[in-house]
This record gives C-alpha cells, sequence and structure tokens, in this order.
C-alpha cells in the first residue's frame, strides 16, 4: 500500500515577492503548497486577502491547502474552494456555523479541513467527523512561522487518531515541524505535515520535504 504521508511546505516564510520561483522549486517535491491566509483579526498577523490569495491558487502548478486563520470565515470559505483549492480549512475558533461551512466547502469541490488551535480540544470537534476530510491540530498557537512546536499537543493527536479510527480523514499539524520533530508527530498519528521554515531556511528546500517525508515514513502507522 502507498503510504499516506503528505507533506505540504507553506509559503509564509519563502520569499513573497518571487513566489512563482520559489513554489517552482518545491512543486515537484511537495503534495499540496499550504497557504496560510491570516486577516490580522483572528491572528495577530496579515498574509494574503482574498483578492491576492486567488491569484496565487490560480498560478500555482500544484494543488494548494488553504488554511484560512480569519474572523467571519463561513462566507468567504467556500469562495476558496470556487477559486481552485484542493482542500479549504476553517478553524472550529473562527466559525459559526461548522457544519454549513463544511458542507460549503464540499459543494464547492474541495476537501473539507477543521482546524483546532491549541486550546481546543478534539472533543469538541468530534461531533463533526462524518463532514471532515482532515483535522488539523495546530501544534503552535496560530499566526507565524517559526515557532517551537509544542510537544503536548501529541496527546491531541494520538485521540484524533482514535477518534479517526478507519475513516479516510486525513490528520493534518502545523507548526515547528522540523527532522527533529516529525517523527513524533507522525508516531502520534499525524499523515500530513505542514512545514514552513523547515523548509524554507533549507540551503535546498526541495531536499528538505524529501528527508522529512522519509523520515515521518519510517515511522508512519500505515
Ligand atoms: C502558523 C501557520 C503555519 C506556519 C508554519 O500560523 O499556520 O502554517 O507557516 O510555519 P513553521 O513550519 O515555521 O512553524
Ligand atoms: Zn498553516
Amino acid at each position: 500500500m502507498a503510504s499516506s504521508i503528505r507533506i505540504t511546505p507553506s509559503i509564509l516564510n519563502a520569499d513573497l515577492t518571487h513566489l512563482d520561483s520559489e513554489i517552482a522549486r518545491i512543486a515537484e517535491q511537495s503534495d499540496l503548497i499550504h497557504l496560510d491566509v491570516m486577516d490580522n483579526i483572528f491572528v495577530p498577523n496579515f498574509t494574503f486577502d482574498f483578492d491576492s490569495a486567488s491569484a496565487i491558487i490560480k498560478a500555482c502548478p500544484i494543488g494548494v491547502d488553504a488554511h484560512l486563520m480569519v474572523a467571519d470565515v463561513d462566507q468567504i470559505a467556500p469562495a476558496y474552494a470556487e477559486v481552485g483549492c484542493e482542500s479549504v480549512t476553517i478553524h472550529a475558533e473562527a466559525t459559526k456555523d461548522i457544519s454549513a461551512t463544511l458542507r460549503a466547502i464540499r459543494q464547492a469541490g474541495a476537501r473539507a479541513g477543521l482546524a483546532l488551535k491549541p486550546g481546543t480540544s478534539i472533543e469538541d470537534a468530534a461531533g463533526f467527523i462524518d463532514q471532515v476530510d482532515m483535522f488539523l491540530i495546530m501544534t503552535v498557537e496560530p499566526g507565524f512561522g517559526g515557532q517551537k512546536f509544542i510537544h503536548e499537543m501529541m496527546e491531541k493527536v494520538r485521540k484524533t487518531r482514535a477518534i479517526i479510527g478507519g475513516r479516510d480523514i486525513w490528520l493534518q499539524v502545523d507548526g515547528g515541524i522540523s527532522p527533529e520533530t516529525i517523527c513524533e508527530a507522525a508516531q502520534a498519528g499525524a499523515n500530513v505535515f505542514v512545514a514552513g521554515s523547515a523548509v524554507f531556511r533549507a540551503d535546498d528546500p526541495a531536499s528538505m520535504i524529501s528527508s522529512l517525508r522519509t523520515l515521518a515514513q519510517s515511522v508512519a502507522h500505515d
């Protein structure tokens, strides 16, 4: 069976003035490009508005995994699916009607992801399990790249893996993923890994992605 490990590099720490070439040098090794959308309301940082995010999504040579860290996400999330994202992730803490928004993302043709900040328990989100294609367990507080991996989140990853059981739901971790932390997260049951600074601060980002994949596969559950 093919490994279910996926590496989804975040371009948050890439050179945003040369985004096309930054994406081009990692596209072949990446499963999806992780696009962090921040509004300076839900998180204390701003990255892209919808128009500039749309331009990136349309130009991206591989699928985009949009991570929406924005307030009042209910209206805008399906628009990210319509513009061509392969996966759209909303935060449980930012969404007024989680069921309706997950449904709208799927109806617009994307995979629907549900993200949890470090302080939100998986038990609060488990009721949505039949409406999600991916859970995202944040391993840092959302807002910035380059933060320290929160090891205590591994208990939540293990619980989420147990709750997922045999369902075909991806389990993503985001924040502080590096060669030092990816095995711990994979052992706990994660199979989709966001890596921002580990990739873009590496001398060779493409080979860093390959190394991360090899490490995760060496301890993966399947
Ligand atoms: C943080 C973002 C992450 C971030 C990861 O809020 O959601 O995707 O870019 O960056 P690193 O890998 O540097 O922690
Ligand atoms: Zn992210």
